[in-house]
């Protein structure tokens, strides 16, 4: 059984989605919890779902990854809540799909703050706190949008232009983190089907053929296993899938 004992992750956009399937699964593995996202109340059912499953009791910190001003109150808070943090968790971040009509500045401003600016801004702010881990690790949830001549499919060109700079953070941080015990851990998902650990959805994620989609189990299983590779390797794993993957 892997475990995170002792350690404690930051994870952001954690009230749904991939975020709350790694706050489930984090926390079933022992890690302590700040669980940082727009809206208080889906992080504190989130919060709730973990203590539900014997999980230790998250933190909540609200954070809006498109403003500057908030990120910096969310690092902020996050010190005054922990010593140290061994784990932040880069999963927030704006969706915008392709579509006719023009999209407005803040769709834009929004997609592509919350993606490079706010998060490169939230590395920044926390990483004194990951310097007083003994082993920092900051896993980046690009996608495979992100990727040098990725199709553009049916993500709108802010998206996928946002989705190629926080590729390009990732990457530069594990450059930037060369000779120090830090490591930039990058993961790509495909297009995915929602799963989270207290559900059934879960279960039936392990068990998908060739040709299904990529599901959050996919994805939450390839960063567990980046992080606890042993510290002179740091992964970017591409998740990828027949449906929803690369070259469907
Ligand atoms: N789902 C997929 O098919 C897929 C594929 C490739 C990559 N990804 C990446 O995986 C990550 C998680 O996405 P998801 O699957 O859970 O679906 P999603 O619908 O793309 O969710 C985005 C997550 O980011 C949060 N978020 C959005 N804007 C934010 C902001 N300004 N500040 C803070 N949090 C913000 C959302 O929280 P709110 O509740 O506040 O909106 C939500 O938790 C994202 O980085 C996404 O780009 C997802």
């Amino acid at each position: 059984m892997l475990n995170f004992n002792g350690k404690t992750a930051v994870i952001t956009g954690a009230g749904r989605g991939l975020g709350a399937a790694f706050a489930l699964s984090l926390a079933s593995m022992g890690c302590a919890l700040i669980l940082c996202g727009r809206r208080e109340a889906d992080l504190l059912a989130i919060s709730a779902r973990v203590t539900a499953q014997g999980g230790m009791a998250p933190k909540v910190v609200e954070l809006d990854l498109a403003d500057a001003v908030s990120v910096e109150q969310a690092a902020a808070r996050i010190a005054a809540l922990a010593p140290k943090v061994d784990i932040l968790i880069n999963n927030g971040a704006m969706w915008l799909e392709s579509r006719d009509m023009p999209y407005s500045d803040a769709e834009v401003l929004g997609v592509v703050n919350a993606a490079i600016t706010g998060t490169f801004l939230l590395v920044q702010g926390i990483r004194p706190l990951m310097q007083a881990s003994d082993a920092p690790d900051i896993v980046t949830i690009g996608s495979i949008s992100g990727l040098p001549n990725a199709a553009l499919q049916s993500v709108s060109v802010p998206f996928y232009a946002a989705k190629r700079g926080q590729v390009a953070l990732a990457e530069g941080l594990r450059q930037d983190f060369i000779g120090s015990k830090f490591r930039s851990i990058l993961i790509n998902p495909p297009y995915l089907d929602d799963a989270i650990p207290d559900q059934p959805d879960w279960a039936e994620a392990a068990l998908r053929d060739k040709g299904q989609r990529g599901t959050g189990r996919d994805v939450v299983e390839a960063a567990v296993f980046a992080l606890t590779r042993p510290r002179h390797v740091s992964l970017t794993i591409d998740v990828d899938a027949d449906e929803g993957g690369l070259f469907s």
